[in-house]
């Protein structure tokens, strides 16, 4: 049999409702045409979606050979770079890969504990009191914050400073349809590609500087990733060119920052949507509370509720609907033969909706995560196989202590009553408004002096 049924509208209109309604469209289509179902757009490609567990599955754990993850990810070169790890397959991914995985596991961990903390605390500081504002911004700040320092060590300064403001400039979405339309499209004088460009090379200019300081200064004992990176050899015992060193960086700190400050904002809306799970968070965590008012973060490793209400908040409202597998040997999925060039592609929102799988699926119910042995086929929201998020251990470490030290420190209600409507913000799928709360009530202040983190 060839490719599965699927919507024949034009391409086109595929292309637009996949852009702007993704997640009603991945509905409809898996309800109207059953899994797998094929989304056809076009010159964009087809698209082949998997939801069952066994078959995402095959996808994961196929030869990545035959399907190609880097390839697929492609559009995402003006931003990161071709020598991102991201867009790389085959010997030079699984290198790039393994100097990338250290430093964002394990002991390390515990070293970022504390600057996830004071970065919270001071921004918590900065919220107002009885006016709507933005929780995005709030954990946009503090995550930028936390993954400059782990990419580059626990340096301020001026370049830091510089760093910080030119990479807000460059994360400022550009128009949705940037990750879908071939930027040859976009390219003219005016365009936001234009100004997206400037902006890039003005983030550039520092990573050099930046490049050219930390070859001065020489990189014996750091354990950041920049200066990991710096001294890695290959096999021929070549350290990595700038450029390459350029597109790693851009690559962590893009996907480090925007994803992980967005997951906090929909953590945030789903707690304050179900007063009953923010009040057994608030249970857990006031036996967890330390001398200054925050998160005792020596308590983190037994906080399971706050574990699962994490985990959970990535299932109902996974930031990323789906990862992409580009076809590269003709591979027989559900009875289907998918052809040479097609997209295979594991639908994250799906998957997390599917009644087999998950118990009232579109409640928040963290409950059913706690003690629970979890399958990685069933809950994805970092992917999987060999590509795999290499920040999930790191990801769900800051998110958890950031919630918790905001939650213990500030009393927030939504601006208006939920539910929070999804929209798209790029590649991600964020809360709309950025989840719009008033703080309510300072919860307890801090004794210490605030951090200027
Ligand atoms: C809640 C936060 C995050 C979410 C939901 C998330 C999600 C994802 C997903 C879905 C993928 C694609 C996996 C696949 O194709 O199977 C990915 C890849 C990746 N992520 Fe994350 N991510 C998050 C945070 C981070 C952080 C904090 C970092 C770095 C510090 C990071 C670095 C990367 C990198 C380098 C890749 C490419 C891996 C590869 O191609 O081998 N991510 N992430």
């Amino acid at each position: 049999m060839s490719l599965p049924p699927g919507s024949r509208l034009p391409a086109a209109a595929q292309i637009a409702q996949f852009t702007f309604r993704p997640l009603a469209y991945f509905d409809e289509c898996l309800a109207r045409y059953g899994d797998p179902f094929m989304v056809d757009m076009g010159p964009v490609g087809t698209y082949v979606g998997v939801v069952a567990p066994e078959l995402i599955k095959q996808v994961f754990t196929a030869d990545p050979d035959a399907l190609r993850a880097g390839e697929a990810n492609e559009i995402l070169e003006p931003m990161v770079g071709r020598n991102s790890v991201l867009l790389l397959d085959g010997p030079r991914h699984i290198r790039q890969r393994r100097l990338l995985l250290p430093p964002l596991h394990g002991e390390r961990m515990q070293t970022y504990s504390r600057i996830m903390a004071d970065a919270t605390r001071a921004s918590v500081a900065r919220m107002p009191s009885g006016a709507p504002f933005a929780v995005h911004t709030h954990m946009q700040e503090i995550t930028l914050r936390v993954i400059l320092r782990a990419v580059f060590g626990l340096d301020e300064g001026e370049t830091m400073g510089a760093l910080e403001a030119r990479l807000i400039e460059f994360l400022k979405p550009p128009p949705a349809a940037m990750t879908f339309v071939p930027v040859r499209y976009l390219d003219f004088p005016l365009s936001p590609y234009r100004t997206f460009v400037r902006r890039r090379d003005a983030v550039d200019r520092v990573l050099r500087e930046l490049l050219r300081d930390r070859r001065a200064r020489g990189t014996d004992g750091r354990t950041d990733i920049l200066s990991l990176l710096m001294s890695a050899r290959d096999e021929e015992g070549q350290p990595m060119t700038d450029d390459e060193l350029r597109d790693e960086l851009v690559t962590m700190l893009v996907a480090g920052h925007e994803t992980s400050a967005t997951a906090l904002s929909w953590t945030v809306a789903c707690l304050l949507e179900n007063p009953e799970v923010a009040a057994k968070l608030d249970a857990e965590l006031d036996g967890a509370r330390g001398d200054g008012g925050g998160l005792d973060l020596g308590a983190l490793p037994r906080l399971e509720y706050l574990d699962a209400v994490v985990k959970e908040s990535l299932r109902l409202r996974p930031i990323l609907p789906d990862v992409v597998r580009r076809v590269r040997a003709p591979t027989r999925v559900a009875g289907y033969d998918v052809p040479v060039g097609a997209n295979l592609m594991p639908c994250i929102y799906l998957a997390h909706q599917r009644e087999e799988s998950w118990a009232e699926p579109r409640r928040f119910r963290p409950e059913r995560f706690v003690g629970a042995k979890i399958d990685p086929y069933a809950w994805l929201p970092f992917g999987g196989g060999v590509r795999r998020c290499v920040g999930m251990a790191f990801a769900l470490h800051e998110m958890k202590v950031v919630l918790a030290e905001m939650w213990l420190r500030a009393r927030l209600r939504l601006e208006t009553p939920g539910p929070v409507k999804t929209v798209r913000r790029t590649i991600t799928m964020a809360p709309s408004g950025g989840t719009r709360v008033v703080l309510t009530e300072r919860r307890r202040p801090t004794r210490r002096p605030e951090a200027t983190a």
